[in-house]
């Protein structure tokens, strides 16, 4: 069976059909609308969502197929304590395929062990967010037309922030991108992605301080709003949600072409007196999502037919040892999952949980 888990689950070529069939559909939209006639999605959101959800609802029924789920697992058997893995099995009884969003980190990755369905992750707390990337680069190939030679800002919230962790991980395959990180001493990316992501891809990083100093050198900048909903302490919540405010005045050095990407939804990290600058492409972003996720489901049922195109969930290096996920929020410490664990490329004889790819400990 496929899924879609993470973003480099999708080779170059699948990734390049899926930005090209969406493209398609923008330009064709009558010859898509019976492409999923007699198909169900299962939209399983056991957190909220706005653009997510109502996107890949938008785009089955435009696809011709029908849709089921929840929007609030209070309202489902997991308010009784039914764990992801049963819920999964249970729904591919019902559905042609998953989107998921869960707030353990792991989640999906559990849901595709378990489902007879291709699972799609829709979000999986602060870990990963496949489909926004997806959105991500489909606005990048209409607003900047390529994927090369790019220098890209991440602002804001790195370190909870999962559509950022996707998209560097989707960018680092290409040639000549470089990346800019902006943020507060305390929300900056986890090591992580700068080690076993950027280092190990040859991506040049840097963290600065200040939007300002960088603005003139960003083909795009990819603004985030502090995630509240992450936050252990409240009181620091406070002290950093203000830390970065695009206003118009922070662009007088951005250069006409620059484009302002935001996976919404907006706080007051950007005041919305930039909305009208032409830069600032969010809600085009926004739209793309429907046509990107359009062309997601189209490939996955197909593919799903083609054992050719099975991947392996579990990496062939992981192994079952006697560590433990080191991250509260990870589905291996929360359900009962078997645990398992890839070498670092980073630190020798050391390793990271497969589910969150947090470090393991003893
Ligand atoms: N970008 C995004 O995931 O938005 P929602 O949380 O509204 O789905």
């Amino acid at each position: 069976m496929r899924h879609l888990i993470d973003p480099t689950d999708l080779s170059m070529q699948e990734l390049n059909e899926i930005i090209d069939l969406a493209l398609d559909i923008i330009e064709n939209r009558d010859k898509y609308t019976e492409a999923c006639k007699g198909k169900k999605l299962a939209t399983l959101f056991y957190e909220p969502s706005t653009r997510t959800r109502l996107s890949f609802t938008s785009a089955m029924l435009e696809l011709g197929g029908t849709v089921l789920g929840f929007s609030d697992a209070k309202s489902s058997s997991v308010a009784k304590g039914e764990t992801c893995a049963d819920t999964t099995k249970t729904i591919s009884c019902f559905a042609d395929i998953i989107a998921m969003r869960h707030f353990e980190e792991g989640a999906a990755l559990v849901a595709a062990q378990n489902a007879r369905i291709p699972v799609i992750n829709a979000g999986d707390g602060s870990h990963s967010h496949p489909t926004q990337t997806l959105t991500d680069l489909l606005t990048i190939k209409r607003e900047v037309g390529r994927f090369d030679n790019l220098t890209i800002g991440f602002c804001g919230d790195l370190r909870f922030g999962r559509t950022v962790h996707s998209l560097i991980k989707a960018m680092s395959r290409y040639e000549g991108v470089k990346v800019v990180l902006i943020a507060p001493e305390q929300l900056r990316l986890p090591s992580y992605m700068k080690q076993e992501v950027c280092d190990k891809n040859n991506i040049p990083y840097v963290e600065v301080s200040s939007m300002e100093e960088v603005m003139g050198d960003l083909d795009i900048l990819y603004m985030t709003r502090v995630q509240k909903e992450r936050f252990l302490d409240e009181d620091e919540f406070d002290r950093l949600k203000d830390s970065f405010i695009l206003d118009p005045s922070k662009l007088k050095n951005a250069r006409p072409e620059m484009r302002i990407l935001h996976p919404l939804p907006r706080v007051n990290e950007i005041t919305v007196d930039v909305d009208a600058d032409p830069r600032a492409a969010y809600f085009r972003q926004v739209e793309n999502g429907k046509f990107v996720r359009m062309a997601l489901i189209m490939k996955l049922l197909e593919w799903a037919k083609d054992d050719s195109k099975t991947i392996d969930l579990i990496p062939a290096d992981a192994v079952k040892n006697e560590y433990v996920c080191s991250n509260k929020r990870c589905i291996s410490n929360l359900e009962n999952v078997d645990s398992y664990f890839r070498p670092r490329t980073d630190k020798p004889g050391k390793f990271r949980c497969v589910y969150c790819e947090s470090k393991a400990k003893l």
